[in-house]
């Protein structure tokens, strides 16, 4: 669970090099090496485990214990965050079970549950049911920066790159990350992707990191961010 201690100056100086970068490794091992109370916000979107593995170019979407593998990862997130932790989520036909017993299993940590509505979706094919929606789980005492902030959201869904179908919708990124951040907080992304996160959070003067398995979308990312980034990291 987020403790309520205040951080130290070892955290930050700890972070400090870790900042404006995206590790290429597993986030387990970038998470291993955090401290608790370490970055203030985790925004993510993990992979779905769809077993088709139908999104992605570069990365085998198919983890033999997804459940488990989310349990840790949700875990550690909760361990390095003082405030908040937002984990993006499909329910589809091939992960469902072991979502719905995520939502079960951090009953007791979740806040609230965020619906992110699609304007436009991929219709299901025949008389199957178009998936419409995905969850945002929504750790820690929730406090906006404006009022009448709603637990749902409507964006259309473009059509995605070849090589990763799975990239966040920027207005999603910006819906978290203005409303539950402030200037200079630090917010993490663990499955960093093509760095939507990492993008959204320099924009609004948030500092970032991310970790992403696939080098390739590493590299994409930087670029997307853009050379400011550079600039960033090494000053
Ligand atoms: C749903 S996508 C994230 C998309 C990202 N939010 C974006 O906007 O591009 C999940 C990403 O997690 C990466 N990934 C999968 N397992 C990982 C792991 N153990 N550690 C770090 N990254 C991982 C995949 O390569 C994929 O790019």
């Amino acid at each position: 669970m987020i403790n309520q201690e205040n951080n130290s100056g070892r955290v930050a100086s700890y972070v400090a090099p870790l900042l404006y970068k995206i590790h290429n490794e597993d986030c387990r091992t970038t998470l291993a090496k955090l401290p608790d109370r370490s970055v203030d916000v985790v925004f993510t979107s993990p992979p779905y485990n769809r077993e088709r593995n139908d999104k992605y170019e570069h990365y085998d979407d198919r983890i033999n214990n997804y459940y488990e593998f989310l349990k840790t990862v949700i875990g550690e997130c909760l361990r390095v965050a003082k405030r908040n932790v937002f984990v993006n989520i499909m329910a589809n036909y091939y992960n469902r079970a072991d979502v719905y017993k995520i939502i079960g299993v951090y009953s007791e940590n979740l806040t609230n549950i965020f619906i992110w509505e699609k304007s436009n979706p991929l219709p299901a094919q025949g008389n199957n049911i178009t998936n419409a929606y995905e969850f945002i789980l929504a750790f820690g005492e929730l406090r906006a920066n404006t009022t009448y902030i709603k637990n749902h959201l409507t964006t259309s869904v473009a059509l995605m790159e070849k090589e990763h179908k799975a990239v966040m919708h920027e207005d999603v990124a910006n819906y978290f990350i203005s409303n539950f951040t402030n200037n200079d907080d630090i917010v993490y992304d663990p499955f960093c992707g093509l760095g939507t996160t990492c993008m959204v959070a320099d924009r609004l003067g948030r500092a970032w990191f991310g970790s992403e398995i696939v080098e390739e979308y590493c590299s994409v990312a930087l670029r997307k961010i853009g050379n400011d980034l550079f600039t960033k990291a090494s000053t």
